[in-house]
């Protein structure tokens, strides 16, 4: 083969990304140079940070230029090595774009061992999302047994882990998530105590709704959303609560407070009162204890003892279509995109 194809950004958005942000091309295929290796991609993962990627502001990471491929996490099948630590026909995990195929120095990738299950996996449960999840939790959640934690986005890959997670430590868990199937899938695969729906609610009302599932009050949160659920979390936060801050996908596509009841002043004063810990979390922060969590959570996946869910969309050119809906909510867990799966 002579040729890759490619998705790069066309223009950045303004609001929900379209169609026109995106342009698929055909590019000569490259060549690894010394110490770098090159993969044809198996599958690629879609995450909501690809979202601010498209936007040109400062960061902890810098966007991608206009015409440069969309970042992604992907796996792929080594087609050329030139570096000892990957032969022809391994998997390698690395930042290969949104593409069908991609050149990377091999230092900056990581082989997957096929006994761990689909190579699928290492951009999902087994992969950047579930590491985040366990990350946090291990790092900063300081669980006790009884507690009650809260996630949003219950169903997806990082807040299924979370949940998980805290159900093994002997937590009260209660998900967010939109739509009833999503609750449905929080509580009967997932093993949440309850999850509620966000659709159609505003901050006041899921303070009503997490009131009920949440006698005790809230001792962790462990923020994926912003919006309106965590204008219904913050009042119910117990003192000493922990506040994780992961992610805040409601205002990826424009910021817009719909915290309602809680002007800064109030915020601050409450966390002095409860004595809250509010604490930003980025994987990347820590990747070295990337061994830890394989030798830990691997084990439990094969096993079964940690559940994960699985949206494959098909074809390079679909990913478009499948990272604006997965914005939306559109995906029932991970979202991969399959390639030469
Ligand atoms: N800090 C880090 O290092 C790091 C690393 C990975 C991920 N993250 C963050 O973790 C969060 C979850 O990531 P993920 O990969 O597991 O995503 P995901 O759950 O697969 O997909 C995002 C989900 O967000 C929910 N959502 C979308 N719009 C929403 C809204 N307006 N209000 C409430 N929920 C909304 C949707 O679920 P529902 O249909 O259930 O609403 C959607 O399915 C994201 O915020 C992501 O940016 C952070």
């Amino acid at each position: 083969m002579t040729s890759m194809k490619r998705i790069v950004l066309a223009s950045r958005p303004d609001g929900a990304p379209t169609d026109d942000n995106f342009r698929l091309e055909e590019v000569d295929m490259p060549e690894p140079g010394e110490g770098e290796i090159l993969v044809e991609t198996a599958y690629m993962s879609l995450d909501p940070y690809m979202r601010g990627r498209m936007d040109d502001v400062k960061s902890y990471s810098a966007p991608v230029p206009i015409g440069g491929t969309m970042e992604a996490g992907a796996i792929g099948r080594v087609l050329k090595s030139n570096s000892p630590d990957f032969k022809e026909g391994d998997y390698a995990v690395g930042r290969f774009g949104w593409a069908d195929h991609g050149v990377q120095p091999a230092t900056q990738c990581y082989k997957w061992d096929p006994s761990m299950g689909s190579p699928s996996l290492a951009l999902g449960v087994l992969g950047m999302p579930g590491f985040t999840a366990w990350a946090g939790m291990t790092a900063y959640g300081k669980l006790k047994e009884g507690e009650t934690l809260v996630v949003g986005a219950a169903t997806g890959p990082v807040g299924s882990m979370v949940g998980q997670l805290a159900r093994q430590a002997g937590c009260r868990v209660v998900g967010v998530a939109g739509g009833e199937e999503k609750c449905r899938m929080a509580v009967e695969t997932f093993g949440f105590d309850a999850c509620i729906d966000h659709r159609g609610k505003d901050a006041r009302a899921m303070r009503e709704a997490l009131k009920a599932e949440c006698p005790d009050g809230i001792d962790v949160y462990f923020e994926n959303v912003g919006g309106p659920t965590l204008g219904g979390v913050l009042p119910l936060m117990n003192l000493h609560g922990r506040i994780i801050v992961c992610g805040m996908i409601a205002w990826y596509n424009g910021a817009e407070d719909e915290t309602s009841a809680f002007p800064t002043g109030k915020l601050w004063r409450m966390i002095l009162v409860n004595r809250l810990t509010i604490q930003g979390l980025l994987q990347t922060d820590h990747v070295k204890r990337m061994p830890e969590f394989f030798k830990e959570v691997g084990p439990k996946v094969a096993a079964g003892e940690i559940a994960y869910v699985e949206d494959v969309a098909e074809g390079l050119e679909n990913a478009p279509k499948a990272f604006m809906s997965l914005l939306k909510g559109g995906n029932t867990g991970k979202m991969v995109v399959k390639i030469h799966g």
